[in-house]
């Protein structure tokens, strides 16, 4: 006998089991099915961002943050440390415990908002009438059978593999591999100077590691601001150490007992590197496969990604997608708003989600944020613009952290003054990044920004000052 269900959520990461909670909470009768499980093989909620993403990756960063400035940075302060030591194996367990605290909160979640949790593959099977039917197997059995009203597909995302080399998780890494080292490589190889490899290369830098990126593309953070991207790259290469090469094409990567030698081809000339351990970060791709979508007709765009119109909805009736499956940054935040839109639409509502105004963050040492148009992309639509920039050298509060490096720089039309972007490289990017994406939400213009009082000493102080020059009036520059 199948459990029926207005809503039947597949994929329990920041897309699907916010949809679910979302969706719950509007009174509908909703479960999310979910096939993780963590390296005990147990269930455990939250997705690739949860288990093998965003949160052990930023607790990992810290970590090596933590000794880093231990060893670097406290003896200005006139701490001195002798024999400082870094145990791989506790700053694991910690990650560890910081994801199951978390992937217990959403299991919590789910038993409070009365969300039925599933553990399996979900794979749609077909129609019932009105209702939409869910197979979910466990290690190959059927452990249940689902029908629905509405599904909202939140499958996630799969790194993307590079032909001709096998991911082992030994010697050679995906995101989870990365980061589950039991110790610190003599000598990281890291395939991909995207998010994942400057974050991932950060932390195993810092803990010891020579880290070498190989990546294709001749230009440094092509999505970002080439400013920022400028800065950013002389600060990764000259601060943190990451040797960073661009527009290298791989060849043939072998794969030995204890090594792995990657054979290149830079500005013509061929070259080759044996490393520890190599990471393989090139992208990911969207999570279709064994979800049935043929057997019900589900459309899939050429790249993968499940085809949705704005609001979220496929080619079938009924059925919704949303976050890294469908088109759009593959973001966290991203997907959880899509799931809460699709919850809200499925209960008659209109929500509204803009996507220019979603923030980017690269947590690497200074943090790198924007939101909006970069100067790039004003060039190439045509838009007049005008820019203020400021830094962080001067800013007092920075100079106390101790973390004086970094710009923030703010793009405003020429006529009406309305924020059109905000990039940052510097401390807590991450955090200030928030204020900007509000002020476009709100349609603000620079001199709003520029006329709110803004706290002193405070790192914010930073985004108010570039406010302030792109009027050029700035007070400290
Ligand atoms: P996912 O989180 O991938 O979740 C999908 C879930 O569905 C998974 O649990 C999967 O097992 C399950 N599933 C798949 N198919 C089925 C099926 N047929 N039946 C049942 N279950 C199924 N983003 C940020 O915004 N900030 C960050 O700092 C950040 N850091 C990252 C660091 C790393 C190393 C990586 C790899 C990613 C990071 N991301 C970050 C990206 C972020 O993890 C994704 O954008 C986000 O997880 C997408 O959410 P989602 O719900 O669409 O999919
Ligand atoms: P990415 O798309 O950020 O970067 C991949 C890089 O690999 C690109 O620079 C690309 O040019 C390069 N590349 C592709 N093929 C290559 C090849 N054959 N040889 C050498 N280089 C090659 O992808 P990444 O780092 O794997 O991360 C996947 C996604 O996960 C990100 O796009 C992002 O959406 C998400 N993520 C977000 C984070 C955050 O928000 N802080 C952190 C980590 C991941």
């Amino acid at each position: 006998m199948s459990q029926q269900f207005d809503v039947v959520v597949i994929g329990g990461g920041p897309g699907g089991y916010v949809a679910a909670i979302r969706a719950a909470q509007l009174g509908f009768n909703t479960a999310c099915v979910d096939a993780f499980k963590n390296p005990e093989g147990k269930p455990s909620l939250g997705g690739t961002c949860l288990n093998v993403g965003c949160i052990p990756s930023k607790a990992l960063l810290q970590s090596s943050e933590n000794y880093h400035a231990v060893q670097h940075d406290f003896a200005a302060h006139g701490i001195s440390v002798s024999g400082a030591k870094m145990d791989v194996g506790t700053m694991l367990k910690r990650k560890e415990g910081i994801i199951g605290k978390n992937a217990g909160g959403i299991a919590f979640l789910f038993k409070k908002n009365k969300v039925a949790n599933v553990h399996g593959l979900g794979v749609l099977k077909g129609r019932t009438g009105e209702r939409w039917v869910i197979e979910v197997t466990d290690n190959g059995s059927v452990v249940d059978t689902l029908e629905a009203t509405h599904v909202i597909l939140a499958t996630g995302s799969t790194p993307r593999p590079l032909p001709g080399v096998a991911i082992d998780n030994n010697l050679v890494l995906d995101n989870a591999g990365a980061l589950a080292l039991t110790a610190t490589p003599k000598r990281l190889g890291v395939i991909g100077s995207g998010v994942i490899g400057l974050e991932m290369g950060s932390v195993w830098k810092r803990l010891g590691a020579e880290v070498t990126i190989l990546e294709a593309m001749p230009t440094f953070l092509a999505a970002a601001d080439q400013q920022i991207a400028k800065e950013a790259f002389k600060t990764l290469t000259r601060d943190t150490g990451l040797d960073i090469q661009l527009g290298v094409k791989i060849g043939e990567i072998k794969t030995g007992k204890k090594s792995v030698t990657v054979a290149y081809e830079i500005n013509g000339e061929k070259k080759s590197a044996e490393f520890d351990k190599l990471i393989v970060s090139i992208g990911r791709l969207p999570n279709t496969a064994g979800l049935g979508a043929e057997a019900v007709g589900l459309q899939i765009d050429e790249r993968g990604f499940v085809v949705v119109d704005d609001n979220c909805h496929t080619n079938l009736p009924n059925m919704w997608a949303v976050g890294d499956v469908v088109r759009g940054p593959m973001l966290a935040h991203k997907a959880s708003e899509e799931g809460v839109a699709v919850a809200e639409r499925i209960a008659g509502q209109k929500p509204h989600i803009d996507f220019n105004a979603i923030p980017w963050v690269i947590y690497t040492s200074p943090e790198i944020a924007w939101v909006g148009k970069t100067e790039e992309q004003l060039k190439k639509d045509g838009i007049e613009y005008k820019k203020g920039t400021s830094g962080f050298a001067a800013n007092g509060r920075a100079l106390g952290l101790g973390m004086a490096a970094g710009t923030v720089k703010v793009l405003a039309d020429a006529k009406t003054d309305r924020i059109l972007g905000v990039h940052i490289i510097g401390p807590f990017a991450s955090e200030l990044i928030a204020e900007a994406v509000v002020a476009m939400e709100f349609a603000a213009s620079s001199e709003d920004i520029a006329r709110i009082v803004h706290a002193h000493p405070s790192l914010s102080e930073v985004l108010h000052e570039a406010c302030l020059a792109a009027d050029k009036r700035a007070l400290h520059g």
